[in-house]
């Protein structure tokens, strides 16, 4: 059967790597990217590949099962990679619901219309349900994540995600479906969206706006590049075994306040400052609400049974990130005009 391929949320930070990398290396199968284009959504990532023959975006929710099912029998779509989802932990804070709708009733419906579309041939298809370390919970000693490791979600996105994750196995063991799910570790990378820490302080640093470290700064992330993070997904879906669940590192943890020193430090160097100029823009703030100390993943399985590991160094990765910040001047110009300046101003403003 050719492999007609629905991913979900390929407008987005991750996805439009995933989508990038499938319509480049596999000519022979077909790629539909569904997307709602929220505000986290943008065409713009994946200029590169718009015009392919093998693919195809259409703009859909994933909460609109009717959209779903007719998307599912014109594009007699074989297989789900599922990203789309809402992702940023401060605006679960702020609304959780929104995060229930898309990434649990979201998923579910995903789940109801991939189920009937493949009724009677459920063996022969894949649902992979990409997700998140957070579903873990906060380490507050030395261990690490193992796909093992009990559910212990602490805000509001990692309990949606965690529910998504728990509905996907539910509907392997009940109904039988082929499924795979992956958790991974914080991604960095070209096309992040400035909100997350990264290139929020990169978009910061280079404006001379105030870079806001939550709390200490003393909380601990894994950090692996986003073309690693596709290149595992690729190496899962092909090769990953129904039912199994998959973690995906870095094998890269930082404290968040090393992170933004080193950031500082890099770009004080391309942008031609003195040195320790930039580091004057930290500013502490007031911490996330019930933020999570360290997450931190144990690779091993991924790395053993299917061979992936990260292809990039932490340094390596993050002057390649900085200078496609600084060169792709424009995306970030329009990502941060309209509704961005407002979310900023709320969030930030009085912390
Ligand atoms: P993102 O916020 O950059 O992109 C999410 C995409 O989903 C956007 O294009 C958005 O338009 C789309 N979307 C949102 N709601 C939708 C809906 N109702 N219907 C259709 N599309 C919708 O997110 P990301 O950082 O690329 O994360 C992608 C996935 O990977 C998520 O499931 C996230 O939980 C998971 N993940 C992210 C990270 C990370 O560090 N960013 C790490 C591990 C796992
Ligand atoms: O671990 C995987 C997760 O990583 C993904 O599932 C999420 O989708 C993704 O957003 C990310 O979650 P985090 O909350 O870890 O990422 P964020 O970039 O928002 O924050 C990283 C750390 O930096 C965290 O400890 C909070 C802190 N922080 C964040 C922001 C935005 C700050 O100190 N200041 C900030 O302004």
């Amino acid at each position: 059967m050719k492999k007609s391929i629905l991913i979900t949320g390929g407008a987005g930070f991750i996805g439009s790597h995933v989508v990038k990398l499938f319509v480049s290396k596999y000519k022979d199968y077909q790629i539909v990217n569904l997307d709602a284009l929220t505000y986290a959504g943008n065409l713009e990532n994946l200029k590169e590949i718009e015009g392919a023959p093998n693919y195809t975006f259409v703009k859909a929710d994933i909460k609109d099962a009717d959209s779903l099912a007719s998307l599912f029998e014109s594009h007699k779509i074989t297989d789900v990679i599922h990203l789309a989802a809402e992702s940023h932990v401060d605006r679960s804070i702020s609304d959780p619901l929104a995060f229930v709708m898309t990434n649990v009733i979201g998923t579910v419906n995903l789940l109801n219309v991939a189920k009937e579309a493949w009724e009677g041939e459920l063996d022969q298809h894949l649902f992979y349900h990409v997700s998140t370390d957070e579903v873990y919970g906060s380490l507050h000693d030395d261990s690490f994540f193992l796909e093992t490791t009990a559910y212990d979600p602490q805000s509001p996105y990692s309990a949606s995600k965690a529910s998504s994750d728990h509905f996907v196995r539910a509907y392997a063991n009940t109904y039988k479906m082929r499924t795979v799910v992956s958790n991974c570790s914080n991604n960095y990378g070209p096309n992040h969206f400035p909100e997350k820490l990264i290139p929020l302080c990169i978009y910061n640093i280079k404006n001379n706006k105030p870079l806001p470290v939550y709390g200490k700064g003393e909380n601990v992330r894994d950090w692996l590049f986003v073309k690693d993070h596709a290149r595992a997904i690729d190496t899962v879906f092909h090769q990953g075994k129904s039912g199994e669940t998959y973690n995906i590192g870095g094998f890269n943890e930082w404290k968040n306040i090393d992170i933004v020193r080193l950031l500082c430090e890099k770009m004080d160097q391309k942008l031609g400052r003195t040195e320790g100029t930039s580091e004057k823009l930290i500013t502490y703030v007031t911490d996330r609400a019930g933020h999570d100390h360290r997450y931190a993943i144990d690779a091993t399985k991924i790395q053993k049974e299917l061979g992936w590991e990260p292809s990039l160094q932490f340094e390596e990765g993050i002057e390649i990130t900085i200078d496609w910040y600084l060169a792709n001047q424009d995306w970030l110009d329009h990502v941060t005009s309209g509704s961005y300046k407002d979310y900023y101003q709320d969030l930030y403003e009085n912390r």
